[in-house]
């Protein structure tokens, strides 16, 4: 099979590695692609976003399956565009994505279907909010309706803050017209859990559980981020959780999808708050997370081609998805200075040091060649993840190997998987 793969960061790469496993498979693309990618896949410069030109090169090419990595080309429609032109497509449809693409949407469609979610109102005039807020209780979460980067949400300890949020949101638009409709809802605690799962229209294959370390800094301080390291599986997530999300949360979501119209086939990512209540869905994704794809497919052991393939052929129910019995822990080398301000084009070096090392592995974020030298590209530049025996052989691996690769401006978290010290 021939297939390409559209993304371009850590997630991407490490798709990209686990497709360039199947024995199916005999060619891999990826638009754009990265430095890293490169190793198994012919990038080729055609933007996410490029959606006609995308099925122009699959149709060109013969591509028998296309693979989206990533949530906008997902919820622009991308798979519409392709499904119109009789081409493979691994991924929700437009009217399926909107379950990421709009968290009223999904706020909507939990509580309509009594899924565990915070309680919650949708606003659609800074006034209307700005009044709700007067008798609101603190602390409160603003969320910008649509896509943000991840960075749409706002946890407000005072009013004070709280007003500012919906000003910068909905007034200022600092998100564009992803704030022209707002979400504020009721704040939770607890730990949270990612989940990813595959989806086939009717049945559910839940993957290994991860975590990911969501601020810049150590001990969760700093700026929001696109993910500063992640482990799997999360020993929070115990049996009793898994059994209570199977009951409430996962088949629901596939379900009342189903009855709105709106099959869902793909990646569902259940970004779950275990509350002394029990677990609630903080938030829908409808692809895989990054960086938590760089530690849950290291172990997958199944073909994940043939569970491509079953999702878009409607024949998941035949598949039982594998995971080995160890963990992994992916610490994130990011540029000195994300997600503010960082400089980039800097040679790294030492990639050689991950070669013929089993169970550690360098996956590409923000990479590219430039001189026949790879050098930094970005915020979030390599995810490097190590495999162990358990989580805390794994944390010791990981944090090892970070020492192999080297580049100007190198930073990382230093606590990435200490929660499971408590566990
Ligand atoms: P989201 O993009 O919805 O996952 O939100 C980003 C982050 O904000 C989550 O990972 C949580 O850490 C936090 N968050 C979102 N919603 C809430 C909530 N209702 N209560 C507490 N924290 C939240
Ligand atoms: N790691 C969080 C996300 O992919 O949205």
């Amino acid at each position: 099979m021939k297939i390409l793969v559209v993304g371009s960061g850590g997630r991407e790469h490490a798709i990209c590695w686990k497709i360039a496993q199947s024995k199916k498979v005999e060619k891999i693309y990826c638009a754009p692609g990265n430095a890293g990618i490169a190793e198994y896949a012919e990038c080729v410069n055609i933007g996410a976003m490029e959606l006609e030109k995308l099925a122009d090169f699959a149709e060109e090419k013969q591509i028998d399956l296309t693979v989206i990595g990533m949530d906008d080309p997902l919820v622009a429609g991308v798979v519409d565009v392709f499904e119109a032109r009789g081409l493979r497509v691994f991924g929700p449809r437009k009217n399926a994505a909107i379950l990421e693409g709009s968290k009223a949407f999904s706020k909507d469609l939990m509580k309509k279907y009594n899924i565990p979610t915070a309680g919650y109102e949708v606003f659609n005039s800074p006034e209307a909010a700005l009044a709700y807020l007067e008798t609101a209780k603190l602390p409160i979460v603003l969320k910008a309706d649509g896509l943000a980067l991840g960075k749409g949400v706002l946890i407000c300890n005072t009013l004070e803050e709280a007003k500012e949020g919906v000003k910068s949101l909905m007034t200022d638009k600092q998100f564009g017209s992803a704030g022209d409709r707002i979400v504020i809802e009721e704040f939770m605690t607890g730990r949270e859990v990612s989940v990813l799962s595959f989806v086939d229209g009717k049945t559910i294959r839940i993957m290994t559980s991860a975590q990911d370390h969501k601020r810049a800094k150590d001990g969760d301080q700093g700026l929001n981020t696109g993910g500063m390291g992640t482990f799997s599986p999360s020993p929070f997530y115990t049996a009793e959780v898994d059994e209570f999300c199977k009951k409430y949360i996962y088949q629901a979501t596939v379900d009342a999808m189903a009855a709105e119209g709106r099959e869902f086939k793909g990646i569902i990512f259940f970004g779950l708050m275990l509350t002394p209540n029990g677990p609630r869905v903080l938030e829908y994704n409808a692809r895989f997370g990054d960086p938590e794809t760089q530690v849950v497919l290291p172990r997958m052991k199944n073909d994940i081609v043939e569970v491509f393939e079953a999702c878009v052929d409607g024949t998941l129910d035949q598949i039982e998805l594998d995971f080995a019995d160890n963990a992994a822990v992916c610490v994130v080398l990011a540029s000195d200075g994300y997600p503010e301000k960082y400089d980039k084009g800097f040679e790294i070096t030492g990639f050689e040091n991950f070669k013929d090392k089993d169970g550690y592995y360098v996956f590409h974020a923000g990479t590219k060649f430039n001189d026949g030298k790879i050098v930094t590209n970005g915020g979030r530049v390599l995810g490097v993840t190590a495999l162990g025996t358990d989580l805390k052989d794994a944390r010791a691996n990981a944090y090892k190997a970070t020492d192999w690769i080297d580049f100007a401006n190198k930073y990382k978290r230093n606590d990435i998987g200490k929660a499971i010290d408590e566990a």
